[in-house]
Parts: C-alpha cells; sequence; structure tokens
C-alpha cells in the first residue's frame, strides 16, 4: 500500500466515523426536535446537517475538487457568519430529508474525488476562494513549506475534524434540549486501584519548552507555529476538580462571597443568579440532569458545565489560580527526559480507550484518577478528554501566526473577550483533539462540557 492510499483509507475512515456520529444524532430524534431550538446558544439540529455538507462542499468539492456549486443560492443560509445561532430558526433552511439528501449527495461525490486524488501530484486548488488559500498568500510563518499536497491533504482533515466538532456541538444541544431521554452509553469505567491515592497535585518544573506544533498536518491555523516559551516551576492538580470538591465550594458560601470573584464575574453571577453549575439541582443533595436523566451527583466525578468566571473564583476560593494556557500545555506535553513536546500527554500514539474519554463513547467523564495509561511525563492524568478545561489565557495568536486557509478560522476571534480552553471532553473526537489543540469560548458560557484543574506557583528547586 503507498503513503497515498494510506492517507487516502485514513481519510475515508475519518469522514465516515463523522458522519455515523452526524447520523446518530440526527436520527434518534423525530422532525419536529431536528427543526425546533432547543437553546438560543444553540441553530437547529437540522440547521447543522446542512451546514456540515454546505462546508464540505465549499472545501472539498470547490476549492480542492475545482467544481462548480451545486446549490450556490443556499449557500449565505449556511455561512455561520451571516446569521448568528438565534436568528437561524427563522431562515427558510432545508427540511431534514432535504439536509440529508444534500449530505448524502456531497459526500458520494467527495469519495469519487478522494479515489481519484493523488495527494503526491496534486497542482493546487483551481478555484481559489478570495482571500483564502489559493489566493497566492505566501503561506509563512506558520505553514512555511506546505505545499499543494499540504493544502489538499488540510482540507480533508479540516473538513472532517469540522464534522466531528459540530457532532461536539449537536451533543451539547442535545443536553440542552428538554423531553424523554433518547441517548444513552456505557458508563465510563470506575477509577484505577490507585486512584484515591494520587497526590492531589503534581510538579512541573520550570524553563523553556516548546509550545504548538510546525508540523501536524491537520493542525488548525491558532496550533501553529512551533514557538519557545519559558514556564516558570509551578504545581498542577492532578485531575481535574471534581463534584464533591465543587459541592464543597457551594457549601462554603462561593456564590455569596465577592472576595472569590473577579468584578466582571461578580457582576455577571448576580445577573445571570447562578447558585451552581448548570444542569444541578437541588434535591435535599445535589442532582445533576445528565441527557434527559436526573441523578445525584458523583463525587469523584470531574465537574461540569461551569463557566471560567465559576472556575475561577474556585481556583481563589481554594487559595489557587487557573493555569495559563502555556502551564497546561507544558504540563501535557514537555518530556523532561527528552526534552521535547508531545503530540499527546502519553506519547505519540493516536487516542485509544485505554488512554482517553473521547469520542462519545461514554456520556459523562470518567472518574478523577482514570485512564493511568494517559498519564503524562508530570504525572497529570485526563489532560485530554473528559471535560475541556478553562485556562486563565485569553485566546491570542502564537507568534508568527497566519492565517490559514481563511480569516474566519481563527483570526476574527483573537482578543481579551474569549478564554481559551484544552484537552477536549468526551463529546470530542479523537481527529479534532491534539496535545496542542486550542478551543475558545465567552467567560459566560456553560452549555460547553468544560471543567477546569487548578495550579499554584512552585518556588525553582535547587539543581
Ligand atoms: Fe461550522
Amino acid at each position: 500500500m503507498t503513503e497515498n492510499d494510506r492517507l487516502r483509507e485514513r481519510i475515508a475512515a475519518e469522514l465516515a466515523a463523522a458522519r455515523d456520529r452526524t447520523t446518530l444524532l440526527t436520527t434518534i430524534v423525530d422532525e419536529a426536535d431536528l427543526v425546533r431550538q432547543h437553546s438560543p446558544l444553540m441553530s437547529p439540529l437540522v440547521w447543522d446537517l446542512a451546514h456540515v455538507a454546505n462546508q464540505e462542499e465549499l472545501w472539498l468539492l470547490r476549492e480542492v475538487g475545482g467544481r462548480t456549486p451545486m446549490h450556490p443560492e443556499i449557500d449565505p443560509l449556511y455561512d455561520a457568519f451571516e446569521h448568528p445561532r438565534a436568528k437561524r430558526p427563522s431562515l427558510p433552511l432545508l427540511q431534514p430529508d432535504e439536509a440529508r439528501s444534500y449530505g448524502h449527495e456531497v459526500r458520494g461525490r467527495v469519495m469519487d474525488l478522494l479515489n481519484r486524488i493523488d495527494f503526491n501530484r496534486i497542482e493546487g486548488p483551481e478555484a481559489p476562494r478570495q482571500g483564502g488559500w489559493g489566493a497566492g498568500a505566501p503561506h509563512a510563518g506558520g505553514h512555511r513549506g506546505v505545499g499543494p499536497r499540504g493544502l489538499a491533504e488540510f482540507a480533508f482533515g479540516m473538513i472532517a475534524q469540522h464534522e466531528q466538532q459540530h457532532d461536539e456541538t449537536m451533543l451539547a444541544t442535545h443536553q440542552l434540549r428538554v423531553g424523554a431521554a433518547v441517548l444513552s452509553a456505557p458508563p465510563p469505567p470506575p477509577a484505577p486501584a490507585d486512584a484515591a491515592a494520587l497526590p492531589a497535585e503534581v510538579y512541573v518544573p520550570g524553563g523553556p519548552f516548546t509550545m504548538g506544533t510546525s508540523t501536524e498536518p491537520w493542525a488548525l491555523d491558532n496550533e501553529r507555529p512551533a514557538h519557545v516559551v519559558d514556564v516558570p516551576a509551578f504545581y498542577l492538580d492532578t485531575t481535574p476538580v471534581t463534584n464533591a470538591a465543587y459541592a464543597d465550594f457551594i457549601a462554603d458560601g462561593g456564590y455569596d462571597d465577592p472576595r472569590w470573584w473577579t468584578a466582571e464575574g461578580w457582576a455577571h453571577r448576580q445577573r445571570a443568579g447562578l447558585r451552581a453549575p448548570l444542569f444541578w439541582r437541588w434535591e435535599g443533595e445535589w442532582v445533576r440532569v445528565s441527557f434527559g436523566i436526573a441523578n445525584p451527583i458523583i463525587p469523584n466525578e470531574p465537574v461540569l458545565h461551569v463557566c471560567w468566571y465559576e472556575a475561577d473564583a474556585y481556583a481563589r476560593w481554594a487559595g489557587r489560580r487557573l493555569p495559563s494556557e502555556a502551564e497546561w500545555e507544558k504540563a501535557a506535553r514537555y518530556d523532561p527526559v527528552s526534552g521535547r513536546s508531545r503530540r499527546y500527554p502519553w506519547g505519540e500514539e493516536t487516542p485509544s480507550p485505554s488512554l482517553a474519554n473521547l469520542g462519545q463513547r461514554h456520556l459523562a467523564p470518567a472518574p478523577a484518577g482514570s485512564y493511568p495509561a494517559g498519564e503524562s511525563p508530570s504525572g497529570a492524568r485526563q489532560l485530554i478528554g473528559d471535560v475541556w478545561e478553562w485556562t486563565s489565557s485569553d485566546f491570542l495568536p502564537y507568534p508568527g501566526f497566519v492565517a490559514w486557509p481563511y480569516k474566519e478560522y481563527s483570526e476574527v476571534f483573537f482578543g481579551p473577550e474569549y478564554k481559551v480552553l484544552r484537552g477536549g471532553a468526551f463529546g470530542v473526537s479523537p481527529v479534532a483533539c491534539r496535545g496542542t489543540f486550542r478551543n475558545w469560548d465567552y467567560p459566560i458560557r456553560r452549555q460547553i462540557f468544560a471543567g477546569f484543574r487548578t495550579a499554584r506557583p512552585a518556588p525553582e528547586r535547587a539543581s
């Protein structure tokens, strides 16, 4: 099998896996639930369904394949920048059966294209999009040296990741949906025997490490380029903060004490009436509703559905702080023995069920201390998978950043209004999760599958 065949096979498998998940998430509810808006924060599921097909057509058929548009009149409906989520239900969207057949038609043509493509002999996209990757921009910095082959390979990877990211978004819509439970999955395995005896925190030595990547073929523009960052020594929680620890913060009056909150956080806490994580309710004990089913909170499960302000307040109450994004990545990737940064905390190997809780295999985070095989060199567990982890950092470009393949992917979001989340969650596909992957959201958002862990500075050890 040639390298070209192996790449085609991997792409075909990733596209198929994404479509299987999309199909499950959009056939398990009835048509009324597909077109309904379950929260103003989310699109109707039928919008996601046609949007993933439309992006696939735009990037693979038109950009890589040079094909003419199939239905140009629907492009504006599915442009995420033209219509905010709250407005999408009022658009003349494709009906569920139309959206499905559009997606099916696009995928059939994409598979024809993929079967004929020779990634070693690509001359480049034939129909460059305005301001896009083919517009003649010298792809310096983050994409220096990426030729047409890299461009086509990247486009397939970007589209597989894109559909999986919408599968995560659709899973969040399912969590917000009110009504009888429809989704189910086996619970994560119980905590390993050593979980209770783990140290509360791990030590990460000070010094430079390589953050970001210039070599990962499917890394997005905001993960690039690789660059050296000097991170002073610090301690990081071995595991994400648990429901039990978070319940202690609530019981100790954490939501009533402005000392723990930033001024904006306190204002938001009061305005929004925050009392506990989203989906928690008090029934003589804390109960959490998960995909339509209410159960008492599981004490050793990582806390989920807290906003950045809540995570930040908890950390201050605990006498600690949120880790910066660089600290998080150093704890996850830096190998003090080789001095190099790994792809994942455990090494170079692609995520598997023994390493991390990813891919919607379970619909909840695993107990704190799970996945010993996925431990980082620093000894931290569950950095990849389970819950997204809020960091203290604003979403900013790395030095040498180049927008690619279009400015709207990341560049328009850079700035202090978004906070970075790291590590992926149980709802995230392995294809859309790496040690370098960066997610971002507003500090008030709670519908994402986000938790956090805390950190504190450490004195440099004498060498
Ligand atoms: Fe999208």
